[in-house]
């Protein structure tokens, strides 16, 4: 009889630099995870501008992206996301724990991001990293009946 497989470890995620060559990937990742994605063109700006644009990989894998502006004193988490088959392993809390590290190094004092009201999933990770709300966008996003507000979660970054 065979023996029954091992249950590995999970191998060490890896928060790398984003190129120009993750583009197709990060565009099928968006695609495959929000109703209103933004496109490829936007990814490529995002790249241009200098904003810090990150991949995260596991096992040398794709497994998700995020995405940073920085400048006096703020960041702000533009884009987050982890490919549906990796998610509920921890990564998505990494990956921002990973962009706090980014947005301290950079010198910000404050990091802000506006998420739906209807994710739940992605304001219960930010909640139980010590964001806050601090406001409300209203019709900020594109929704299929409408307009969805934007909730503003803040985080201080410094003592
Ligand atoms: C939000 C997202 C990045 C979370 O990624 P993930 O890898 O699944 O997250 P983690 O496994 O690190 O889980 C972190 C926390 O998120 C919450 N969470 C994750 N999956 C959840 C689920 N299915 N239901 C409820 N809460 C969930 C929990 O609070 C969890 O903490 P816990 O494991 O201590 O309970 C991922 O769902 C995603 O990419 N969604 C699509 C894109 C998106 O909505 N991005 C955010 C835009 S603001």
């Amino acid at each position: 009889m065979a023996t029954a497989p091992q249950h590995l470890p999970m191998p060490e995620p890896v928060l790398r630099p984003m190129r120009e060559d993750d583009v197709p990937a990060v565009v099928q990742a968006e695609r495959d995870s929000y109703a209103f994605p933004w496109s490829e063109p936007v990814f490529r700006d995002c790249l241009r501008v200098g904003y810090l644009c990150r991949v995260l990989e596991i096992d040398h894998r794709f497994a998700g992206y995020g995405i940073l502006s920085t400048g006096a004193g703020e960041a702000h988490i533009l884009n987050v996301c982890v490919r549906p088959e990796h998610r509920c392993r921890g990564l998505g809390r990494r990956l921002v724990v990973g962009l706090f590290d980014l947005a301290r190094a950079a010198g910000a004092e404050d990091l802000f991001l506006e998420v739906r009201p209807s994710n739940t999933t992605a304001i219960r990770l930010y909640q139980s990293l010590g964001l806050s709300q601090v406001g409300l966008r209203r019709g900020y996003y594109q929704a299929a009946n409408g307009r969805e507000d934007a909730i503003v979660m803040r985080l201080r970054l410094v003592p």
